[in-house]
């Protein structure tokens, strides 16, 4: 189901109340959104920004990242966790280079077959450095949709997720636009400050008028929790 106003009332509070000096925001350099959302796809947003400024001076570009050696790449990674993360990275810097001649596609379809991008990071690349209309559904985003629209079931079995990812393409702003960085950037924010695992914000919640889990006193019940 279409709702226009799902956005907007996200696009609202984004501009008003959202995260807006994250050090991945306010740039197009789709380099630097592709690197921040690699980091942050297992990492918190407070551990992540240390090192992604370190890897940014040793790293300026998709450019000197590919012709780096695999050595000096893990030893900027180090301390981040997940270390299949920073080998696909510089995997996925080769081949930019030498398909892309070093510029990120803009189609998701395009960076979702890159290595380590999957469906939703690939999504918000797009959004972010070419403000494609693209969804993303990430964690935090399942948790705000389970809410809000009711969803019982495990977010995590595939058919659950798979009505999610059809929620997410139907409550898309209309067109490719500016807004789409703020609406994709809103949900993340909304999930990560006010709609938390535990005691969310409710009362400051944009969402909360047409929040089923509010209106019914479930959120500490939905997002439904992994089955033993
Ligand atoms: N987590 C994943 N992507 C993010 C972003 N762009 N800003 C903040 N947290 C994020």
């Amino acid at each position: 189901p279409q709702d226009p106003e799902f956005s907007a009332d996200v696009i609202r509070w984004q501009k008003a109340h959202g995260r807006h000096a994250l050090p991945w925001q306010n740039t197009r350099d789709a380099y630097r959104i592709w690197l921040s959302e690699i980091m942050l796809q297992q990492t918190q947003v407070a551990a992540v920004i240390p090192y992604y400024q370190r890897f940014l001076e040793r790293f300026p570009d998709v450019g000197s990242l590919a012709a780096a050696p695999a050595e000096e790449v893990m030893a900027h990674w180090s301390g981040l966790g997940y270390y299949s993360r920073a080998r696909n990275l510089h995997r996925c810097a080769q081949r930019v280079v030498a398909e892309y001649g070093g510029v990120f596609p803009a189609d998701p379809a395009l960076l979702a077959d890159l290595p380590g991008i999957g469906r939703s990071t690939a999504a918000a690349i797009s959004a972010f450095a070419y403000g494609i209309r693209a969804a993303i559904l990430d964690g935090n985003v399942k948790r705000v949709f389970c809410r809000v629209f009711g969803i019982e079931g495990f977010p995590g079995a595939k058919p659950v997720e798979d009505r999610l990812w059809l929620r997410a393409e139907a409550l898309l702003p209309k067109q490719d636009t500016q807004d789409m960085q703020a609406y994709t950037q809103g949900l993340m924010d909304l999930g990560a400050t006010l709609c938390t695992r535990s005691r969310p914000a409710c009362q400051r919640c944009p969402l909360a008028h047409r929040c089923v889990a509010f209106e019914t006193g479930r959120t500490a019940e939905l997002p439904v929790r992994k089955p033993k």
